[in-house]
């Protein structure tokens, strides 16, 4: 890889050069003509996020369209690593997963991967790993996102659920290929060895559920995909379709280089920051500016290096003219960094307003959400409003379980996994 950036899983960082990128992971860049059917898909104007390339390579986008196409309809599957609370970098992606939901109609498979977080961060604490599972999901249903087509779950309380399709992966890597894939030692914990197997489940449970293969489409930050290629090795030898995948750039830091991060939570905006806060992290951002003002009219500023642009670019600045006419005026001198910084940060507080009115309104909507195995069958029965649905599934719970609520769940016979 590239010496001047990193971008494992587990770490990224570094000025990312995304087309090497596309070449190292070997990766589709998304084109004109994938663009182009998009659109004619869609009917509609394309998205800020794909116009604009924040959503740059993919993996099978075009046989899935293949597919929905055909008439076989997909099932969208993200998540997220809770080792903190939420930043406007992870909110990109899950936004650009509900505008896909609303789309095509599609099912959302949400995984939260607090395992994950337990065994990487030595100072994290399980309780601590489950509590962001909760606090992230209120980010994650703030978004919209429909429940009645929405599941979101913690790897920890729906282990038994993806469990069995994890150990069918686990068989099939070696560990010379973990190895290989993400450059663990001998000094690596052996429950992150198995983590790949666990990320796989879900792009799989859609088929189990359903008794056939269903498509899966898998909306990620480009770091993901070293777990999703294994997961597409997998699959032929499991008989599943290879999940599909389109993966998004990162929003840069505040600070004008690398990605927002945790670890720099100065130049990193969370969606719990106090307005007040949040507002000066954003006065704050690193723009490139020049010296004094009279330098600034006679040089103009460098948007292509400037945080403030990027925000504008990424999140804040949906109108392509007006997007222009920001960049044109920055380089002609006639904007100053800060107006620039008081207009994003006056837009970035409004919308930090709103997201947090609606991520508490969350808290009464998380068991609408939330799918567990404590009582997965009666999540299932809560969902579904269709009678026909509701009266099958009360058969399966006959069959299978021999539980009332709030009792334990024993597992009988599994007829999904043979
Ligand atoms: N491992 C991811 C993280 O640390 C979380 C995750 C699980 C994920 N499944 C996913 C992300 C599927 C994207 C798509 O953030």
């Amino acid at each position: 890889m590239n010496q001047d950036f990193t971008v494992t899983p587990w770490d990224v960082s570094g000025t990312i050069d995304y087309k090497k990128l596309i070449e190292d992971f070997g990766t589709e860049p998304i084109d004109g003509e994938l663009l182009d059917r998009w659109k004619r898909l869609t009917g509609d104007d394309l998205p800020m996020a794909l116009q604009r390339k924040v959503f740059f390579s993919h993996r099978d986008l075009k046989w899935l369209l293949d597919r929905y196409e055909a008439g076989e309809k997909f099932v969208l599957y993200t998540g997220r690593g809770p080792s903190g609370h939420t930043h406007l970098g992870h909110l990109m992606p899950w936004m650009f997963t509900k505008y896909l939901q609303d789309k095509f109609d599609a099912p959302l498979y949400f995984q939260m991967t607090d395992d994950e977080k337990f065994l990487f961060k030595q100072d994290l604490s399980m309780k601590e790993a489950m509590s962001y599972t909760y606090e992230n999901a209120l980010d994650v249903i703030a978004l919209g996102f429909d429940p009645k087509k929405t599941k979101i779950f913690s790897d920890l309380e729906y282990s038994k659920t993806l469990y069995r399709i994890a150990m069918e992966v686990a068989k099939r890597v070696t560990f010379s290929t973990a190895r290989a894939v993400f450059g663990f030692d001998n000094s690596t914990n052996i429950g992150m060895i198995f983590i790949t197997s666990f990320q796989s489940a879900p792009a799989f449970l859609p088929s189990v559920e359903a008794g056939k293969n269903i498509p899966v489409l898998i909306p990620q930050a480009i770091d993901q995909d070293p777990h999703f290629r294994v997961t597409r090795d997998i699959a032929p030898k499991l008989g599943y379709y290879k999940p599909a995948a389109i993966h998004c750039t990162f929003l840069p830091s505040l600070s004008g280089s690398d990605k927002m991060s945790a670890s720099k939570p100065e130049s990193t905006i969370y969606t719990v920051d106090d307005l007040k806060v949040a507002r000066k992290k954003v006065l704050s951002a690193f723009t490139g500016g020049r010296v004094s003002v009279e330098e600034q009219k006679k040089l103009g500023g460098t948007p292509s290096v400037c945080a403030i642009f990027q925000y504008y670019y990424y999140l804040f600045e949906m109108d392509q003219e007006k997007l222009d006419q920001r960049e044109q005026k920055c380089v002609r001198g006639e904007i100053m960094c800060g107006e620039c910084k008081q207009e994003l940060a006056d837009r970035v507080v409004k919308f930090l307003e709103k997201h947090q009115e609606k991520r508490e309104a969350a808290r009464d909507k998380v068991q609408d959400f939330i799918v567990s195995d404590y009582s997965a069958v009666y999540d299932k029965l809560k969902r579904p409003q269709d009678k026909k649905e509701v009266a099958k599934l009360m058969k399966t719970m006959k069959e299978y379980c021999s539980v009332k609520e709030g009792e334990q769940i024993s597992v009988r016979k599994s007829k999904e996994f043979k």
